[in-house]
């Protein structure tokens, strides 16, 4: 009765949809357990590209159940949006998508105070998704939060109006013009919605459906580098990305988690602010963000990119105890004459393989170089006909990080994913 999960090393957009799409068959059940419609999960299946932002990426097999847990934030209107864009009509979903009655909700006026806070922050706007993440987090954690199990209250309108009428308190000591009106109606729209669904207490469905032997895959969203504690604070999310994370975001005990997936870009990527030591601001950064298509999937925004920082993912290794690396992007490589990895740090002009606490702090990553590969890979179906200078490059990750990786993805498509005994 194990738990596995997957989830993102860098800072998010690492590829988590597609795999966990691919990785789809072999489970019963999949899981996502926090963040919330500030993720954007493509996957790609017969010609078509899908973007999921509160849905886990399951839901594409009719015979799954997807579940969103108590540690997602759910914002209704985002909710309603995705599911009829999704094909399948409502009662179909509503066989193979539970709600937990414990999911905060995430309401209009959070995204105007997370716009609010954010026009007021100056040199250290987060860049946030301005999804309402940050202030629905809060209300949770000080204890003034409104949950998915709440809508079927009577007194549901009024609660709702006592919170909003607190939040527009907060918003009159901003000079932040706004009309709540906008969302409002779809908001309201997707409590409707909402209803349809199955809204359950899923911390029991999913250890009983454990003990019963059901397979469990957990999704995560963001990635590590993103995360409320280990991340770079404050350029991160509100919730914990990490694979802790799981356990709190769906109500189960650490000593059921079994493989634990960690899935990273052959390079790096970021959006939105703070630190990012390999970045590249150059041409070669503008090649890996044109091939690799590195635009948000939510926010359409240009993704930083920059070479791979083992540094960061032996980090995110340690925090989430990763038993198996999955690498995607490896395509995008091809055609570079060298390949850099960033090793080590020079933090101040001193050696170091450790992040440094403070955001400020003047890194220069230490490089090596490897011989780069110049074949188109997206049509190889095995390990072992990869380019010898890709797989040179997976084997120098393994013996850096001492995690075997079990997987390559080759391209976006479903099909375009090689596999690889651990
Ligand atoms: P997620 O947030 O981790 O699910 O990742 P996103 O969906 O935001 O971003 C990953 C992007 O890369 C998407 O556009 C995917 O379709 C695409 N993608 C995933 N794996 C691969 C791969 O191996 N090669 C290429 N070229 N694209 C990929
Ligand atoms: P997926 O699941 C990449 C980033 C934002 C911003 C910071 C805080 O698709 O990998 P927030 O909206 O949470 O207040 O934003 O985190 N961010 C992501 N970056 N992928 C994501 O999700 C992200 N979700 C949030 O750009 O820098
Ligand atoms: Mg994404």
């Amino acid at each position: 009765m194990k738990i596995d999960i997957l989830l993102g090393l860098q800072w998010g957009d690492e590829g988590k949809g597609k795999i966990v799409d691919a990785l789809s068959p072999v489970y019963d059940i999949i899981a996502r357990f926090q963040g919330g419609p500030n993720a954007g999960h493509s996957l790609e299946f017969n010609n078509v590209k899908h973007v999921l932002h509160l849905i886990p990426s399951g839901i594409f097999h009719t015979d799954k159940l997807n579940i969103i847990g108590n540690g997602v934030v759910i914002d209704p209107g985002v909710f309603k949006k995705e599911i009829e864009e999704l094909g399948p009509s409502v009662d179909e979903l509503s066989k193979r998508l539970i709600i937990s009655s414990k999911a905060n909700l995430i309401l209009p006026s959070h995204r105007i105070l997370d716009a609010a806070y954010e026009s007021q922050k100056g040199l250290t706007k987060i860049g946030s998704t301005l999804k309402g993440i940050g202030p629905a987090y809060t209300d949770k954690t000080s204890r003034n939060g409104l949950r998915v199990g709440d809508i079927l209250r009577s007194d549901f309108r009024k609660i709702y109006d006592d919170h909003v009428n607190r939040h527009l308190a907060i918003l009159k000591s901003y000079d932040f013009s706004f009309k709540l009106e906008d969302y409002e109606k779809g908001w309201f729209e997707g409590i409707e919605l909402l209803k349809k669904f199955q809204i359950i207490n899923t911390e029991y469905l999913v250890n009983n459906e454990a003990g019963s032997g059901k397979k469990i895959l957990a999704e995560g969203a963001q990635g590590t580098m993103l995360d409320i504690d280990f991340g770079s604070y404050p350029f991160v999310t509100s919730s914990n990305t990490i694979s802790a994370g799981a356990c709190t975001g769906l109500g189960v005990s650490p000593r059921m988690i079994g493989e634990i997936f960690g899935i990273f870009k052959a390079y790096c990527t970021r959006v939105g602010s703070g630190p990012f030591p390999t970045e590249l601001i150059n041409e070669t950064g503008e090649s890996l963000r044109n091939i690799g298509r590195e635009f948000g999937s939510t926010t359409g925004r240009p993704r930083r990119c920059g070479w791979l920082d083992l540094p960061a993912l032996k980090y995110s290794i340690m925090i989430n105890g990763i038993t198996q690396l999955f690498m995607t992007k490896a395509d995008v490589m091809s055609g570079f004459d060298t390949i850099k990895i960033c090793t080590s740090y020079s933090v101040n002009g001193k050696e170091c393989t450790e992040i440094p606490f403070n955001n400020d702090a003047e890194i220069e990553p230490v490089y090596t170089e490897l011989k780069g590969w110049q074949e188109e890979i997206s049509s190889i179906k095995s390990y072992e006909k990869l380019p010898s200078a890709l797989k040179h490059f997976i084997e120098f990750i393994e013996k850096e990080t001492g995690v075997p990786v079990t997987m390559v993805s080759v391209g976006p498509d479903r099909e375009e994913t090689i596999f690889r005994k651990k």
